[in-house]
């Protein structure tokens, strides 16, 4: 089974409504004739904008996080039937960033996973290891946690709507990346986990995609390895002229 390259945008704490609006109408002749699945996820506040935008066009809109319950007592969080209601149809799941500076762990993670599947919303679930771990050669280690935990309870006809994103922490916005290699090693790696628990059909049509410093001058090298299926970008999503080199690579 062929993957379409995916790539995805998480603009983080970047962009208001009209903003949003803006970047999207000027991506949208730029990559009319893509021949690639575009995600782009806005801050909460600007996803209804962005799906407005986006609407009729092949963009597919999501968010960053969101809350396991439906509803409740829970001060600052949003719902994925919130979520939903203004159209985002992914939900990006355990990014460093939710982990480290606002303590998610992996139970946590799996909850809103499975919440993000029942509610038929794709979740794009993070992993990554720190430059420590990687030094002390526990990468491997770190990631299967993460998976084996984060997919905790997921069915093989659920993991068909999973997205993986590996996202060496040491990677996101400092400008270091992972060389194709070794990126490809990990994807590798992972992919064989998954065809483990799973089977081989359901770990060839899981996407893996590539996060931390994807630029317009090392895409191409990184989507020419096999098990590398889309980026998870950030910085280089925020411009209209450099997400659009990403997806045109
Ligand atoms: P970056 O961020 O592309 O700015 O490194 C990636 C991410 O955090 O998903």
């Amino acid at each position: 089974m062929k993957r379409i390259p995916l790539i995805a945008g998480n603009w983080k704490m970047y962009k208001t409504r009209a903003e949003a609006q803006a970047f999207i109408a000027d991506l949208l002749p730029l990559v009319a004739s893509a021949q690639r699945r575009i995600f782009i996820a806005p801050p909460f506040t600007a996803i209804e904008a962005a799906c407005a935008a986006a609407r009729g066009s092949k963009i597919v809109i999501g968010a960053q996080n969101v809350h396991d319950a439906n509803e409740g007592a829970f001060t600052g969080e949003v719902s994925c039937r919130m979520l939903k209601e203004l159209g985002a149809a992914f939900v990006i799941i355990g990014h460093s960033e939710r982990r480290t500076l606002f303590s998610e762990n992996d139970t946590w993670i799996n909850r809103k996973l499975k919440r993000a599947l029942s509610e038929g919303i794709i979740p794009i679930l993070c992993i990554g290891e720190t430059f420590e771990q990687r030094e002390v050669g526990s990468t491997d280690e770190v990631l299967f946690q993460q998976m084996e935990e984060g997919l905790q309870g997921v069915t093989k006809q659920e993991l068909k709507s999973v997205i993986i994103a590996y996202e060496p922490i040491w990677a996101i916005g400092t400008g270091k990346t992972a060389t194709p290699e070794m990126a490809q090693a990990v994807h590798r790696r992972c992919r064989l986990w998954v065809e483990k628990k799973y089977g081989l059909d359901s770990a060839e049509q899981l996407y893996i995609l590539y996060g931390g410093s994807v630029k317009p001058d090392n895409i191409a090298a990184l989507m020419q390895e096999p098990d590398i299926d889309g980026a998870l970008v950030g910085g280089a999503a925020l411009d209209p002229r450099s997400f659009a080199q990403l997806i045109n690579f």
